[in-house]
């Protein structure tokens, strides 16, 4: 039976909404319609996410963005047969939105509701481009918030490989933008900047490279940039490319090498890079470049689809519900789980 699926996305700073049909048979889901806020412009004033506002700003967008969608679509409300919902990992309040707009919104359909990992969202996003990979995979998961080397064997079965014992990759690409002085989020910023420096400029460290593991360490990374900024005093502003170069190819050959090592652990020959620092364009080629040289095969998720969204929600939903891992609930009391590791998915 063929389902539209409703995807709401609120755990941070972007409100996405999407809608998904599954096909009669087998097959993948696909995409109708997606629509997104992105808070940005707000919490630049900031320096970062304030979660208060992230909150109430959820509130004010999640509705207008569902109509929008159905009207994209050609869809209307009492068509949808799931309402899927961020339920974590993320900030509570932000969360809190989604997932109570999603429950209000199936109770008075009378539809069941499914609460959605978002790192699964991630995980799964790739699935919605034009080239689909095919499990099993090894996949490099790098958001503002995770850093981890999984493998995936199918939806729901996700063992973790390696992770990151501090700072996200996304986090250190943010706070070392922040310490040059560029604007929130930071990391495309940076590699913005990157762009015109010389990556050997500087000598940064490259945490754990050799640990003969699959963890990653990126806290050490931000104070050799503010050692390395204080140095140059006034020249930093002169070098800032160069070392926003130097920063951006440490935290990418840290990644790439990992990501290497873990594919020749598992003797896999497909990685799916996934989350917002996916979105990097040096990482992409690096990886591409060492992966081509294996005869492995790589996935993205599309370029607007590697940041928070909707469409990834509701993609993960249907396809937890084809594969008969979840039976979406008629029950419309809901909680969300700011923490919630993806590997205790089932
Ligand atoms: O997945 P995401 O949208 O949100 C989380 O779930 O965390 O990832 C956001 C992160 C931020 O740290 C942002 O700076 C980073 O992804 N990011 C990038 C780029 N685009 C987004 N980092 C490096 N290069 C980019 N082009
Ligand atoms: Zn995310």
């Amino acid at each position: 039976m063929s389902l539209l699926i409703l995807g709401i996305e609120s755990s941070c700073d972007e409100t996405g909404v999407a809608l998904v049909r599954t096909p009669e048979g087998a097959g993948l889901p696909q995409l109708l319609s997606h629509a997104l806020h992105s808070q940005i412009e707000m919490h630049r004033a900031y320096g970062g996410v304030v979660p208060e506002l992230a909150s109430r700003d959820h509130i004010r967008r999640v509705l207008p963005l569902t109509q929008r969608v159905l009207d994209d679509a050609g869809c209307a409300l009492d068509e949808v047969d799931v309402v899927a919902f961020t339920r974590g990992p993320g900030l509570a309040g932000a969360l809190l939105v989604g997932a109570g707009a999603a429950c209000a919104m199936a109770a008075a359909l009378d539809k069941p509701v499914l609460g959605i990992h978002h790192l699964e969202g991630h995980l799964l996003s790739p699935f919605l481009s034009a080239d689909p990979p095919e499990f099993p995979f090894v996949a490099l998961l790098v958001s503002g918030g995770h850093t981890q080397l999984m493998r995936v064997d199918g939806v729901g079965r996700y063992a973790i490989l390696g992770e990151t014992i501090d700072d996200a990759a996304g986090e250190a690409f943010d706070k070392s933008a922040k310490l040059l002085g560029l604007p929130y989020p930071g990391g495309p910023e940076l590699a913005r900047l990157a762009q015109g420096g010389d990556e050997q400029a500087f000598k940064l460290p490259r945490p754990l490279l050799h640990s003969g593991d699959l963890d990653f360490s990126f806290a050490g990374l931000k104070t050799a940039v503010l050692t390395q900024a204080k140095k140059l005093g006034d020249e930093l502003d002169a070098r800032k490319a160069d070392l926003a170069a130097s920063t951006q190819a440490a935290i990418v050959e840290v990644l790439v090498k990992k990501t290497l090592a873990a594919l020749k652990q598992t003797g896999m020959k497909r990685v799916v890079v996934a989350g917002g620092v996916g979105a990097n364009k040096m990482l992409r080629e690096q990886l591409d470049a060492a992966c081509a040289r294996r005869q492995i095969r790589v996935h993205y998720p599309e370029l607007h689809l590697c940041t928070d969204n909707g469409a990834m929600i509701a993609m993960a939903a249907a396809m937890r519900l084809q594969a008969g891992r979840e039976a979406a609930q008629k029950s419309y009391a809901f909680d969300v789980k700011p923490r919630w590791p993806l590997d205790s998915l089932a």
